[in-house]
């Protein structure tokens, strides 16, 4: 690998504008001169993030987050260094030649046994052995390119052909059973898949962690067995098809969640390819997570049977209390997307995923279908239900909309129903405000105030270094003295100062958080030189205080009376500095 120069670096975080970066990930408000949205860095529904344009950083003002593009890329796709700088460069168009390999996939050999079984499986559907479920895979009108793209293969009918060819090629007993490919009995080691078709389960990151088999010959009462849990698949955690989707949703600006992957693969024949699936587990906030990283736009595509509708509301309120309002692809009674791609068409899926209902509607309809509204038990429990499903609208009009629409179903009266509705502006104005004042949770102290302020100008002004590294010994606090030794080395080295670049070298992510700490703090832009040399006083005050406190315990201490003549002498020497400050 080759190494990237610190120029390069600087270089490419030159050429990307941090708005338009984040702008693709959290949609952003001019607000003066600084953009805020929601941080997506914790929970929060409130434009708590700030982001400057001028300075090339962002920061929460609730949680802290702070940083450059780089930082970021990093803390949104989970990424390390090299990989963030390698995004940013190709966003960027500077080309870099850089290794991106993980380390963890480099020094855990379970992913070569993932690679080498891969391969394996996929060159079985190839052989003689594999006709019966390559016919399979094209009754299923699964194209050959959609075979070749999510890399479908095929486990022998054989109780240990993968076992076999593991143990050849050398890997430990242990690692080979750590996959989860092979089991193990009082008679030996066997292969966990015989005889299915083996669709590959990829992690974030692009990697095969686990296989779906699929039983293609109706022999088996499990129509798909899948890997066990391991160190590296954790089945609840990742959603199919999820590294390929990311480049799709960002162009699509949405993104289209199913159950099933095998729908996953029909969608992307079809030419719907912003798609991820939930293998079948519960929707969790770990999909949401997931989710949220691809778009803030989401359209759920489950099954229309009962046990789909049910997910699908369920899904819907997990995305809406963490402020997605998903709007859902009907699919007709009794079919998933595969069969209905299979019975229309595939224009036809392609209307229906342009044309998806607003989750309001897709609920009130399902409600109406469950309940009796010609009894008035049933339609109480209607109005119940439909209202509690407007109290979940964030958008006035809608409201408005469905305020009507249910009046005139139910008979009541509108004024009624609308004093039922919790009024969601005023709730949201309060907590705005709140949110963007900067965190200043109590009064500092004068040594305080005059090292924020200090170490704030220096971030920002070489000449305020320069007074720093004459006048100034050591700040108070620790977290300003270590942003402080971190700017004086970046400015040693580097002979400028920017706290974009200074982020890029700091490691420490409570260092970076002071950064966004002193820019909530909202000081202003310009300073009097008297103001900073005040500041340099009170600091040399606090630093002279504190060295004839010490010497005052080391007076008590002191045992010759010669030693204490000369710490007492040292005392009067420092008190006079003191007084002459004043
Ligand atoms: N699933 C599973 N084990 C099963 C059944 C289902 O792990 N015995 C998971 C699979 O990940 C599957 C998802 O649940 O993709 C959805 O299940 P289902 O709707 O039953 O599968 P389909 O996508 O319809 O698959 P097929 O069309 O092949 O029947
Ligand atoms: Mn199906």
């Amino acid at each position: 690998m080759s190494i990237v120069s610190k120029e390069e670096i600087q270089n490419i975080r030159n050429n990307i504008n941090i708005v338009d970066l984040i702008s693709g990930y959290v949609s952003l408000t001019k607000r003066g001169k600084n953009y805020f949205g929601v941080c997506p860095f914790h929970d929060d529904n409130n434009p708590s993030m700030s982001v400057s344009e001028e300075k090339q950083i962002y920061t929460c003002f609730s949680c802290g987050a702070t940083g450059n593009v780089f930082n970021f890329l990093m803390d949104y796709e989970h990424i390390n260094f090299k990989e963030a700088l390698k995004i940013a460069a190709d966003k960027a168009g500077v080309n870099i030649d850089i290794d991106v390999t993980r380390k963890e996939e480099k020094e855990n050999p379970v992913y070569k046994i993932y690679d080498i079984s891969n391969k394996f499986f996929k060159n079985n559907l190839n052989t003689k052995m594999g006709m019966d479920a390559k016919k399979y895979l094209k009754d299923r009108e699964i194209s050959d390119e959609a075979i070749k793209e999510f890399e479908i293969g095929l486990s022998l009918n054989e109780k240990d052909s993968l076992t076999n060819l593991l143990l050849k090629k050398e890997f430990d007993n242990e690692n080979i059973l750590k996959s989860g490919l092979v089991l193990k009995n009082e008679k030996g080691m066997y292969d966990a898949f015989y005889n299915r078709i083996m669709f590959p389960l990829w992690d974030l990151y692009g990697n095969v962690v686990a296989y779906s088999g699929r039983d293609y010959k109706n022999q088996s009462t499990n129509k798909y067995v899948n890997t066990r849990e391991t160190d590296i698949f954790k089945k609840g955690e990742l959603l199919y098809n999820y590294h390929r989707c990311k480049n799709y949703s960002r162009i699509n600006k949405k993104v289209i969640v199913m159950e099933g992957f095998m729908d996953v693969i029909k969608a992307y024949d079809a030419g719907v390819k912003n798609v991820v699936a939930t293998m079948g587990t519960a929707f969790t906030n770990d999909h949401v997570n997931l989710i949220k990283r691809l778009s803030n736009e989401v359209l759920l595509c489950f099954d229309s049977d009962d046990a789909g509708v049910n997910a699908t509301i369920s899904a819907a309120d997990i995305l809406t209390k963490n402020n997605i309002v998903p709007k859902i692809i009907q699919i007709e009674e009794g079919l998933d997307p595969d069969d209905y791609i299979k019975k229309y068409g595939k224009e036809a899926f392609v209307e229906l995923t342009e044309n998806p209902t607003d989750l309001i509607d897709f609920k009130l309809k399902h409600y109406k279908k469950t309940l009796d509204l010609n009894s008035s038990d049933g339609l109480s429990k209607y109005v119940n239900l439909a209202t509690q499903a407007i109290n979940k609208i964030d958008d006035d009009i809608l409201i408005e909309v469905s305020i009507n629409k249910l009046a005139e179903e139910s008979g009541l009266d509108k004024q009624f129903l609308k004093s039922k509705i919790v009024k969601k502006d005023e709730k949201k104005e309060e907590a705005y405000i709140s949110s963007s004042k900067p965190i200043i949770k109590r009064k500092y102290s004068k040594y305080e105030k005059a090292e924020m302020n200090l170490v704030y100008y220096m971030l920002n002004d070489v000449s305020i270094i320069q007074s720093y590294l004459k006048k100034v010994s050591c700040l108070p606090s620790k977290r300003f003295r270590d942003l402080a030794k971190h700017i004086i080395i970046f400015y040693k080295k580097n002979n400028y100062i920017n706290e974009a670049d200074l982020i890029t070298e700091i490691e420490d992510e409570e260092i970076i958080k002071t950064i966004g700490f002193l820019n909530g703090l909202n000081l202003k832009k310009d300073y009097a030189k008297e103001e900073i040399e005040d500041y340099i006083k009170v600091i040399e005050d606090y630093n002279l205080d504190y060295s004839i406190e010490l010497l005052k315990r080391k007076l008590k201490d002191s045992r010759s009376s010669s030693e204490k003549a000369k710490v007492a002498q040292e005392i009067v020497e420092l008190k006079m500095r003191r007084d002459n400050n004043d």
